[in-house]
């Protein structure tokens, strides 16, 4: 694909003036960021992004959300469905700052444990997991030591 056709997708999907654009989502994950994040709700310019060409991951997904920083927990919980994810920070159309989504070793809360005897999921305990490894994502509780996929992660 030349530089032209390039040029031609970019239009497809609008620069935003300031926000975030998470880019390089994992595709089948892209309606579950939105989710998470719960674009519907926005006022600026939300623009999402599925199936489109990616050299890196055969298909990619998009979310760019103006006037947006996410937080920490918001990036751990994209991190975990989406681990090949990278965020971009807009400020006057430029990307001020592009970093790769990563998980930290330790997460406190922001997932339950997939294990219903676990003491987190009958005391009022917050969960902690260990991450054991990121794409794809595995995360060992602390209370219970069980190992959890990302398809057994259930964000809170
Ligand atoms: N972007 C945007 N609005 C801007 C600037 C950039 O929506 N004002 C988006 C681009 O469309 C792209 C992402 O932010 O999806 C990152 O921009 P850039 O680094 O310019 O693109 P690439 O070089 O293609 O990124 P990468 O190297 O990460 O693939
Ligand atoms: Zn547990």
């Amino acid at each position: 694909m030349g530089d032209e056709a390039e040029g031609r997708e970019q239009l497809n999907v609008t620069a935003i003036e300031n926000g975030t654009v998470i880019d390089h989502i994992d595709n089948d994950s892209t309606f579950q960021v939105a989710e998470l994040l719960q674009v519907e709700s926005e006022d600026g310019v939300v623009l999402v992004g599925t199936n489109l060409p990616s050299r890196k991951l055969g298909r990619k997904g998009i979310i760019k959300v103006a006037r947006r920083q996410l937080t920490s927990e918001e990036v751990n919980k994209i991190a975990l469905i989406a681990p090949h994810a990278t965020l971009n920070i807009i400020k006057d159309y430029e990307v001020v700052s592009k970093s790769a989504i990563e998980l930290p070793d330790r997460i406190r809360g922001t997932v339950r444990c997939f294990n219903p005897t676990c003491i987190t999921n009958q005391q009022p305990v917050d969960t902690h997991f260990e991450v054991m490894g990121e794409a794809p994502p595995v995360l060992r509780c602390l209370y219970c030591e069980k190992s959890m996929t990302a398809e057994d992660v259930m964000l809170e």
